[in-house]
């Protein structure tokens, strides 16, 4: 006898897997109301007690009363910030991750899952064209991406100017890049070069203006380009920018962790094809490659330069890392900013493997195509007009006479209606609709139905 705890329980586990199965077969799922359904506080107050309760009591509970006051971010209607568009694969493989309790730390503890994180990882690489031998984990999302890259880059570019203060070594960002590349470089206490670009694309003209005008532009150690900007779609000039790098040997990170899935686009690779001189590639599959939150793939050129810069260090670990050198021995937790972790790149493996990349090819050209549609249907119409021209899966458009108010209450009513949820943001000051296209099932005649609410 254990502990009472771990008994398997037939009838919950039978509850819990009708209740995925239904949700799994849902076609689609319901879009739901996140802050606009009002949660019954008195009924949550209490329920934590030293006797347990009943699971199905509290499982319906849950689906009754909180889960619909969460919209759902796989439902093809939601087309706000960056939404997530999990296959169902890639959710069932979660549960196999989640059931198996599979930890993804070491090669020592789990090289079973290390090698498949890796051969999607090396897919990815590959796509991007990123050399034989690049390499990394899986982290939690774009946010520590970024955060574990420069960390490796401002180390990197310390080390090969001893001449600089260490505190004085700068990256070149553009303003728009994403807030987390801030904070990041927040977190490092690593000062920025702000690039100001014509139409918010960062090129190399532009960054060579910024150093033209700067003061101290020695101090400039590592580039960040973004690969799709998360506000509207733009690839920034990744082959100059990368050009520029490997020229004057500088740490070159892009953020691709929204757009990078586009690597996967007929019609666009091509504005990738300077990921190949990165010696920092993020890409985020619970974003536009179809996999569950929360997965980022972080890729280095060169993974050894990583290593030591984030392997932690502790006796107890030492078992881990004594023949580490040896390219098989490869442990996930040496490449982030973290230790344990689970294998969250599974899913995405599961999902590349089993519906093949041509589907990820033609999941991916959907949202684009879909977004050039949108940007037609908008230059027909009388009431709306595009602010630029659609760049991605990202659409920016403006309600003839809007102000912002209009935009807030517009975008609740859509919510309430259960037609879609898409939230207004600022384009050069001004507030303006934003459409970001993700979901292959969207359809057309969605589209048709929200632009057409905004007549009145
Ligand atoms: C370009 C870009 N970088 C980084 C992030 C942060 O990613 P995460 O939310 O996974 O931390 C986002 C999120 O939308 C993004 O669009």
């Amino acid at each position: 006898m254990g502990h009472q705890m771990f008994d398997y329980d037939a009838q919950l586990t039978d509850a819990v897997f009708a209740y995925c199965r239904e949700r799994l077969s849902m076609d689609p799922v319901p879009l739901d109301y996140g802050s606009q359904r009002e949660i019954p506080i008195d009924k949550l107050a209490g329920l934590i007690r030293p006797e347990g309760r009943n699971p199905q009591e509290i499982l319906d509970f849950f689906e009754t009363t909180l889960a619909p006051a969460v919209v759902s971010i796989d439902s093809p209607a939601f087309l706000a910030f960056i939404p997530n568009a999990p296959t169902k694969n890639s959710l069932l493989f979660d549960m196999v991750v989640a059931c198996s309790g599979l930890n993804g730390t070491s090669w020592l503890e789990s090289s079973g899952v290390v090698v498949a994180e890796n051969q999607a990882l090396t897919y990815l690489a590959d796509t991007a064209g990123l050399p034989a031998g690049s390499g990394g984990a899986f982290v939690s999302g774009g946010s520590i991406g970024n955060l574990s890259s420069l960390t490796v880059g401002r180390d990197v570019g310390r080390a090969k100017h001893p001449e600089l203060n260490p505190h004085d070594v700068r990256f070149a960002i553009s303003s728009d890049a994403h807030s987390s590349i801030g904070t990041a470089l927040h977190v490092l206490d690593v000062d920025t070069l702000i690039v100001e670009t014509d139409d918010h694309r960062f090129t190399l003209k532009a960054l060579e203006a910024a150093l033209a005008n700067d003061p101290h532009p020695e101090n400039v150690i590592g580039i960040v380009a973004t690969a799709g900007t998360t506000n509207a779609g733009i690839v920034d000039d990744l082959e100059g920018l990368g050009s520029y790098a490997r020229e004057h040997d500088l740490w070159f990170h892009i953020d691709g962790a929204y757009g990078g899935a586009a690597i996967f686009s007929a019609t666009h690779k091509h504005l990738f094809k300077g990921i190949r001189h990165a010696d920092s590639f993020i890409v985020d599959p619970h974003k536009w490659l179809f996999a569950p939150l929360d997965c980022c793939a972080l890729i280095y050129r060169n993974p050894t330069v990583a290593r030591k810069v984030l392997a932690q260090q502790a006796s107890y670990l030492d078992v881990l890392h004594d023949s580490s050198d040896d390219e098989y021995e490869w442990n996930p937790s040496d490449f982030g900013i973290h230790l344990s972790r689970r294998a969250r790149g599974l899913p995405f493996w599961f999902s590349l493997v089993t519906n093949g990349a041509a589907a990820y090819e033609s999941g991916v050209q959907v949202a684009i195509d879909l977004a050039q549609r949108t940007q037609q249907l908008i230059e027909e119409s009388d009431h709306l007009e595009m602010v630029r021209p659609s760049s991605l899966s990202i659409v920016l458009f403006r309600r003839r006479g809007w102000k912002a108010e209009k935009y807030n209450e517009w975008s609740q009513e859509l919510l309430r209606r259960q037609i879609a949820f898409i939230t207004p943001t600022k384009w050069e000051g001004e507030t303006v609709g934003r459409i970001a296209f993700l979901h292959p099932n969207t359809t057309e005649e969605m589209v048709v139905e929200i632009l057409n609410s905004m007549r009145g």
